[in-house]
């Protein structure tokens, strides 16, 4: 039996075992890409190690990829028959965690949650749990949950407890998203200060800066730290995506295809060498084409490296937020046939899924979906009349208020192109409700409100 630097107990007779675990779960914590290396390690040291078992296939489902669902589905197996050896040796923690990775297995995220919940209840400084289930929230628009739990285990942090930043920068971005911004700044640059690698602290303060509006202190805030980022997983190129949306902010177009060529979509970046359809980078490369798109750019051929990677996804239902980003991609390359397929398989695990995503595919990703193809064909009318009944169930997609925002200006666009001004009030309001702090003010929605430019698509 072994701690990690928490003090929780890990049951192994393996120290070096429980030392890469640990090293492991650090990475994770720290969003550094040596991940997968670390875990290995720890199950070659002891195949036998239950909650390393459990911690590889939690980290591959994380990676909401179908592909992996095999993999994930043998470290159950291995988990649980980790479990049965080690029987009542194994801590009600770790069985735990096997317990949420056969919920997450079956799609049951929230109940997964749960389990993140109960180890809290007891624990409250597993910041692995914690993490997990921020990021299963995150992803299907639970965010008010989110920030309940890092509430509730707050009192059981200060500072001399290991790992103090890495919880500043957790409760940070909760704060955020349920529009405490004052709060979440603070946080945030607190955990930067900190540990100036802390990219998921400096993403909570880059959040807050876009949604006030603070564009040039964002661009400041995210060039004086971008030196910190080598060791950074795909987070460091989701922050050069915010980056983009303080230059489209302010008319910077050349910036931003400069940043997606040299970051958030190059192909030659080690990062994306190693996975090229990563979701969150699908994400990262098809919201700032279309972005720039609606402000009458020219993107060339960039959209075609995404839609190759897309057609190998068509079935891939593992994430809401992505799969209506796979419709936008497909429809931009002119492939409406592969995006009918795509909806057809996505119509098809809506009505036969029980867990937690068949619903929000069927209320968010699927309207969402045929919006975007319906905008892609000039027709407006079908994007008011498939977003507006719908716009108010997009949370249910996950992602953040800034991501989702492209759904929103897809739909300000249509109403504009139609002349509906009465209806683009209803729209800016609900963009105030998402907590953008000056809606007529930002790019797509000013001129789409007849203030500004409209040169819009
Ligand atoms: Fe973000």
């Amino acid at each position: 039996m072994h701690q990690d630097q928490r003090g929780h107990a890990m049951t192994t007779e393996s120290p070096a075992a429980a030392a890469a675990l640990d090293t492991a779960i650090y990475n994770f914590l720290h969003w550094k890409s040596a991940l997968m290396p670390e875990i290995k390690a720890a199950l070659e040291a002891d195949p036998g190690f239950g909650l390393a078992q459990a911690v590889n296939g939690l980290v591959l489902h994380a990676a909401r990829n179908v592909a992996y669902r095999p993999m994930v589905g043998e470290s159950l197996a291995a988990a649980r028959a980790a479990a049965r050896a080690a029987g009542a040796g194994m801590t009600a923690r770790e069985q735990l965690y096997v317990a949420a990775l056969d919920a997450a297995y079956r799609g049951e995220i929230a109940e997964s949650v749960s389990c993140y919940e109960t180890i809290l209840a007891t624990d409250p400084t597993d910041l692995f749990a914690q993490r997990l289930a921020q990021m299963e929230l995150f992803w299907i628009g639970e965010m008010a949950w989110s920030a309940d739990i890092s509430e509730r285990v707050e009192e059981a942090w200060t500072p001399e407890v290991p790992g103090y930043g890495d919880y500043l920068s957790c409760r940070a971005f909760d704060l955020e998203e349920i529009h405490d911004y004052a709060a979440a700044e603070r946080l945030g640059r607190r955990a930067v200060e900190l540990d100036p690698t802390d990219v998921w602290g400096t993403h909570a303060v880059a959040h807050v800066m876009i949604m006030q509006g603070r564009h040039e202190e964002g661009i400041a805030w995210l060039d004086g730290l971008k030196d910190n980022w080598a060791e950074a997983n795909q987070m460091c190129l989701h922050l050069w995506w915010h980056r983009c949306l303080f230059h489209l902010e302010r008319g910077e177009h050349d910036a931003v295809l400069e940043i997606h060529d040299a970051w958030v979509r190059n192909r030659e970046h080690p990062l994306l060498q190693a996975l090229p359809d990563l979701y969150i980078d699908l994400q990262n490369g098809a919201s700032l084409l279309l972005r720039l798109e609606l402000r009458g750019v020219e993107v060339g051929d960039r959209w075609d490296e995404l839609a190759e990677l897309t057609l190998g996804r068509l079935d891939d239902h593992t994430s809401p937020f992505t799969s209506a980003h796979y419709a936008i991609i497909l429809a931009a390359t002119g492939r409406f046939a592969e995006a009918e397929a795509l909806l057809g398989s996505m119509r098809g695990f809506a009505a036969g899924d029980e867990g937690t995503l068949g619903p929000r595919y069927r209320a968010a990703v699927i309207p969402a979906a045929e919006a975007a193809l319906a905008h892609r064909k000039g027709k407006h009318q079908r994007v008011v009349d498939l977003l507006l009944p719908s716009r108010r169930l997009l949370w249910q997609m996950g992602g953040s208020d800034a991501q989702r925002d492209l759904f929103f200006l897809i739909l300000a666009d249509s109403l504009k192109t139609l002349g509906r001004k009465d209806l683009l009030g209803i729209v800016l309001a609900d963009i105030a409700a998402a907590g953008f702090t000056d809606p007529a003010g930002r790019v797509g929605y000013g001129d789409a409100d007849g203030d500004a430019d409209g040169d819009a698509a």
